[in-house]
């Protein structure tokens, strides 16, 4: 779209600095999953992973690179010959490609963590951009730590590796230490003091240590940074990155600051519950653009001003985020062709056999529930998508609980469907899902440790939807299970029946799914 203002460039970092967030490890599936969501909502550039972190990095960067149209996708090396070899190779397959090179420039890190010099820094930073050069010229160098890095070897670091060939120049405040008018002082000071620093767009990086990442970015793209590196949901590294959009609805919703981005805002809300249900971090209710309450108005004196007139409250529409005011939700009376149209309304547009399926969902919740929004039929087509991706071993047939002052016990039944066996057993648990999940180990008898066990409620209200999400491991490699219900029983039992149906692919076909081990996070480094 032309427009007059001037472009900042969306590079996010969901996958790479975002994936770093304590137990937000995603496989290679949800990986590709997340790119494709981000290519819809219009990012410049993916940073897809750092290769060689690890295996599963590799084949993530690979698989994204090699599927996913529209952005550039970036992968990310230490300034070592080692790390850019293989983010070329991850890359190999990308029609636009960019490879992020970094070393630290402060001197707490040069000492403390390199053990080296400025000048050992220095003259690594040049050598590693120009062979990184030689792969791609789309090259981008971060001194890693430069918001307490000296100023003065800043600019002398950032004039040496444009020299040799660097595109995009990013400033990562690392550790979440700057204010506003310090950070955005330092952008002006770099465009006044690096001779040549229109031959590169000037990006930031900003961490949220002090909960100022997204105002420091602000202020960044304000005194003339053109790239901002953010995440969905502001996820990332201890208290996480500048979040994509805070960042992009303030530079929509204040068009006076002359800047725009590419982004279809639409797409956000969808972003943001897809990071959120696959990293399984939940989005605080006030969190602004996406949290629950976000769009609510609580007091009656803002309901009055809202009512008589939106604007004294509302300084963005809801929609324009992508969450649309169901004006017609759905009810138990709603057929086939009601919830057909509300799902292309919503961006999904399924064949015949997929709404077959929806619509039996949906009516299911539609008899328990008094209203079904859009929240549920997103809930309700994820799930599908879900089943329809997993090789279906073992189904749930029947689940019966029994729980109260004594022993919660569980009976299931499972439809094995390699030969169409009805298996049956109970068992006693701690509570009512440790009950379900003995009783269903009984059955399959597959070794597995539970890791991770959470349940979230996709609407408010008592009847609402609750998605469960688990996390088993085998062997050091982890599958992860999805389920929705009304009844967080069943969802526990079909969310287990999902990753344990997963695990079972793996073995039946005898490869090694390269899974995300938490400790190789530890391996990555920054
Ligand atoms: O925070 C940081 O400095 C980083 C760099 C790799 C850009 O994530
Ligand atoms: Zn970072």
């Amino acid at each position: 779209m032309a427009s007059d203002k001037e472009k900042v460039f969306i590079f996010d970092t969901t996958l790479r600095d975002g994936e770093q967030s304590p137990g937000a490890t995603l496989n290679i599936q949800e990986k590709l999953e997340i790119a494709k969501q981000l290519a819809k909502l219009g990012v410049d550039i993916i940073e897809a992973g750092f290769p060689f972190s690890s295996p599963g990095d590799y084949e993530a960067v690979k698989l994204i690179g090699k599927e996913v149209q529209g952005p550039v996708i970036c992968a990310l090396a230490r300034a070592r010959k080692e790390d850019i070899d293989k983010a070329a190779g991850a890359l190999e397959s990308a029609k636009k490609k960019r490879i992020h090179t970094f070393i630290a420039t402060s001197d707490i890190h040069i000492e403390h963590k390199l053990k080296t010099t400025r000048e050992k820094v220095l003259k690594t930073a040049v050598e590693m951009v120009r062979y990184a050069k030689s792969f791609t010229d789309n090259v981008e160098f971060s001194p890693e730590d430069a918001g307490r890095s000296d100023p003065k070897f800043l600019f002398e670091i950032l004039e040496a590796t444009i020299e040799v060939g660097a595109t995009t120049v990013n400033i990562p405040d690392t550790v979440g230490y700057t204010v506003p008018s310090e950070f955005g002082g330092l952008i002006k000071a770099i465009k006044e003091n690096v001779p040549n620093i229109n031959k590169a767009v000037i990006s930031v990086h900003c961490h949220n240590d002090l909960g100022l990442a997204v105002a420091n970015s602000l202020s960044a793209v304000v005194n003339g940074a053109r790239q901002v590196e953010c995440t969905i949901n502001g996820i990332g590294e201890r208290a996480g990155n500048c979040s994509l959009e805070e960042i992009v609805m303030i530079l929509k919703t204040r068009p006076t600051l002359g800047l725009h981005t590419d982004i279809d805002s639409t797409q956000i809300y969808r972003s943001s519950r897809l990071v959120s249900t696959l990293t399984n971090m939940l989005v605080q209710p006030n969190k602004a653009i996406v949290g629950a309450n976000a769009f609510a108005h609580e007091s009656g004196i803002h309901q009055d001003g809202f009512l008589k007139y939106k604007r004294t409250y509302e300084i963005m529409n809801p929609e324009d985020v992508g969450l649309l005011t169901s004006k017609l939700p759905l009810g138990p009376r709603s057929g086939r062709h009601a919830l057909k149209e509300k799902l292309s309304e919503l961006g999904y547009h399924l064949n015949e056999e997929q709404l077959d399926k929806a619509f039996i969902r949906f009516k299911e919740i539609a008899d328990k529930k008094k209203q079904v929004v859009d929240r549920d039929l997103e809930s309700i087509i994820r799930d599908e998508q879900r089943i329809a991706e997993t090789t279906s071993h073992y189904e749930l047939e029947n689940l019966q609980i029994a729980c109260g002052t004594g022993l919660p016990t569980a009976s299931v039944c499972l439809r094995r469907t390699s030969d169409n066996v009805f298996l049956k057993d109970s068992a006693l648990g701690t509570g009512p899902v440790d009950a379900i999940y003995k009783t269903i180990n009984k059955i399959v008898q597959i070794p597995n440790e539970l890791i991770e066990f959470s349940v979230q409620s996709v609407t408010e209200g008592i009847d609402a939807l609750g998605e469960v999400t688990i996390r088993i491991q085998q062997d050091s490699l982890i599958y992860n299970g999805h389920a929705a219900n009304t009844d967080i029983t069943i969802a526990s039992a079909k969310a287990y029946l999902n990753a344990l149906n997963k695990l079972i692919d793996a073995i039946n076909r005898g490869e090694k799914i390269l899974a995300q081990k938490e400790e190789l996070k530890s391996k990555k480094g920054v």
